[in-house]
């Protein structure tokens, strides 16, 4: 079958369980960008790409884990909000395990391939006339009213999965190298992954397979319009605001109420790490960026390499750093976003003499 210790349950030992709902998810590329590299400014920097999972993000990872404990446990409904990529995985593995899947998401700002998964995956779709953060709030009272399984990473069986990107970047980087990542950096909406990091490494420490001062400074990025935890680090403060307004086109991590931030926070002080905000178009370009490598990847997955380059201008990033930056989700995810950022299509004739005088008067742009 498809079990067999490949990707995420090669870690097995590092997880509850050994008889999965898989599809399989992780392995998922660590790429080389040279001249991505060289234009950010840093010794070394590769892009570990979770857009390459099943369902096109890194959720894959932690709902393999989710929806095995969920089978395990006999619950007959799940449920997640989501910004849209967890709506898709769930619905996904939900539906390979031969469960009811409910997703709430927030009215008309998740993206098109998103919503396309959950509704060929047979989730019931809610739209909410609300917000994400307010999605959440609902699935978390169903939950509480024994109504539904919640499989938002407030679960913390999402979270040991997605420990494994981790495990994976460390592996790779070490035997491509020979030393370990000084930085990751990571887009941040609920802090989920920053969370999941944060105790990968923790572990590794304490069974002594990693020194302290060769944990990676976990770095998060969040858009200017939905920058809480940003807030957060730049105040000092032990607690995140929730922020009732939100807007960015990373519709991703248009969040204001990051839930694991209490884990997440801890996470990004003691590796000596920091928190970014970064604009729309600064996302954009670094969308672009990324993509002249070869690397299609949705808005919200930018945000790090954006986050990346505005730190290294700052100064905050010395040029002699080994970094790896994840992306999470795939292009496809949002196509609008993707016509919005790149190349428009050029009406041409059906005539191979026209084409090529087309070719000639106009370069594309
Ligand atoms: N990048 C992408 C593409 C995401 O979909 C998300 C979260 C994040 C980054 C942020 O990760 O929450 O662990 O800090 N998406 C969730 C969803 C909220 O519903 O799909 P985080």
């Amino acid at each position: 079958d498809d079990f067999e210790g490949t990707g995420v349950w090669r870690y097995s030992a590092a997880l509850p369980f050994d008889d999965a709902v898989t599809i399989p998810e992780g392995d998922t590329p660590l790429h080389y960008v040279p001249r991505l590299e060289e234009g950010v400014g840093v010794n070394r920097l590769r892009i570990k790409h979770e857009g390459m999972n099943p369902t096109g993000s890194f959720k894959d990872r932690g709902m393999t884990v989710g929806v095995t404990v969920a089978r395990e446990l006999g619950v007959d409904r799940l449920a997640c909000a989501s910004t849209g990529n967890t709506s898709a995985a769930l619905a996904a593995y939900g539906s390979r395990a031969g469960l009811q899947t409910l997703v709430l998401l927030p009215e008309g700002k998740v993206a098109a391939g998103k919503i396309a998964q959950a509704a060929l995956h047979d989730a019931r779709i809610l739209e909410v006339a609300g917000n994400f953060d307010e999605c959440l709030d609902i699935v978390q009272d169903l939950a509480a009213r024994g109504e539904a399984y919640l499989l938002n990473s407030l679960n913390p069986f999402r979270l040991e999965g997605q420990k494994t990107i981790g495990l994976e970047i460390l592996e790779e980087f070490h035997a491509d190298h020979g030393r370990y990542p000084d930085r990751i950096v990571l887009p941040v909406g609920n802090a989920g992954n920053t969370s999941a990091l944060y105790k990968a490494f923790r572990e590794l420490v304490q069974s002594g397979a990693l020194h302290p001062r060769d944990v990676p400074k976990l770095t998060g990025v969040q858009a200017e319009g939905a920058a809480p935890m940003v807030e957060a680090i730049e105040n000092d403060a032990d607690e995140v605001r929730r922020w009732e307004e939100v807007e960015t086109k990373a519709t991703a991590i248009r969040i204001g109420n990051p839930v694991n931030a209490p884990k997440a926070l801890p996470g990004i002080r003691e590796t000596g790490g920091t928190a970014v905000a970064v604009s729309d178009k600064a996302i954009t370009s670094a969308q672009r960026a990324l993509a002249k490598e070869g690397i299609g990847v949705e808005p919200a997955s930018a945000a790090s390499v954006a986050g990346l380059q505005k730190l290294v201008n700052k100064g905050v990033v010395s040029e002699d750093e080994d970094v790896v930056c994840l992306t999470t989700g795939h292009l496809l995810k949002d196509p609008d976003a993707a016509f919005e950022a790149g190349n428009k299509p050029e009406p041409v004739p059906n005539d191979t003499d026209k084409v090529l005088a087309h070719l000639e008067g106009k370069s594309g742009s």
